[in-house]
């Protein structure tokens, strides 16, 4: 098992929530949404049916899996923020001679037990879990220094990233695929605002109670005193930004503490919790030439709600 990261996941994490709520605009970041609580309620939301997204997608991918096998067969399968290892199955029951599965993923628990359940049902394959923030440079086995590599990366996950990321991320996978390698990745689309405002904003609530599992997490894990009455779910798609962002309102002035520190929030004043980027495609194509891929092919559905996109790592 490899683990890249070099402080205590608590630490970070307890050390990333001082800093984020220590700015102007108070920050949290998304990947702390994926504890147990928050991942099940990850799960609902992928199955509302304002939630476009994960269906779209899984259409896509299976419409599309064995052309999608084709391209990456014969080759280590990299699965960056593997999570459950849902979305793989599709393609693992198209491309029989992948050499190797590494799900590389920062939550250790969905990990190790995604791990175990894919070499289960997967028993001729070799399965490698590495426990890692993908966001961070990290290490692959040593397995898959033989042989070429392609990336999996769906579910539109690189939306989290700001358009700056999102480039440094594909330079990174890029590099780390290197040649002959190729990388699968899941896209959300611009579209009509309000489709975006009510994929965000579910009639259940499901959405909100996400976004509010992050304090209860903060309480739970940081000794934090986070009243969740006090704050409301909020995500607004900003134009210019071509995101949808989700913050948690301040419904009241308040002092909340955090490992016995004490933050100051102002009525109306939000915790950013969330970036959720949306592209056209020439201009995803375009970021993919400017890290190192050449786009070789792409599915929409037939609303173009979502793109999975094959990039080939240049020559
Ligand atoms: C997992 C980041 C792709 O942005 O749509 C869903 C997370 N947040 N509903 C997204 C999310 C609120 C999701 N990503």
């Amino acid at each position: 098992m490899l683990d890249s990261k070099d402080k205590g996941a608590d630490d970070q994490f307890l050390s990333d929530v001082i800093q984020g709520l220590s700015q102007t605009q108070k920050t949290l970041a998304p990947k702390y949404f994926y504890d147990a609580t928050g991942s099940a309620l990850f799960d609902k939301i992928c199955a509302l049916d304002e939630y476009y997204p994960t269906r779209t997608e899984v259409g896509l991918l299976s419409d599309r899996a064995g052309e999608i096998a084709e391209l990456v067969d014969g080759q280590h399968l990299i699965e960056f923020g593997s999570g459950s290892s849902v979305k793989i199955r599709i393609l693992l029951n198209a491309a029989k001679g992948l050499t190797s599965y590494v799900p590389v993923d920062i939550s250790r628990e969905h990990l190790f037990g995604a791990a175990e359940s894919i070499s289960k049902d997967y028993p001729n394959l070799d399965v490698i879990p590495v426990c890692a923030d993908f966001t961070r440079s990290f290490d692959l086995p040593d397995i898959v220094d033989q042989g070429a590599k392609a990336g999996f990366f769906p579910g539109s996950t690189i939306g989290n990233f700001s358009r700056n990321e999102a480039h440094d991320f594909l330079a990174m996978a890029a590099g780390m695929l290197g040649d002959g390698g190729g990388l699968v990745i899941g896209v959300d689309l611009k579209k009509d605002p309000e489709i975006l405002k009510a994929a965000y904003n579910d009639q259940q609530g499901v959405t909100a109670d996400f976004n509010l599992n992050l304090l209860a997490r903060i309480n739970r894990e940081l000794s934090g005193t986070f009243d969740l009455d006090s704050f409301a779910h909020d995500a607004r798609y900003v134009e210019d930004k071509g995101r949808v962002e989700m913050h948690l309102v301040s419904l009241k002035e308040q002092v909340v503490s955090v490992d016995g520190k004490p933050f100051a929030f102002q009525k109306d004043e939000s915790i950013h919790t969330e970036n959720s980027h949306k592209y056209d495609i020439d201009e995803f194509h375009q970021i993919g030439r400017e890290t190192g891929f050449e786009p070789d092919r792409t599915w929409t559905d037939k609303n173009n709600l979502f793109s999975v996109h094959y990039l080939k790592v240049a020559a």
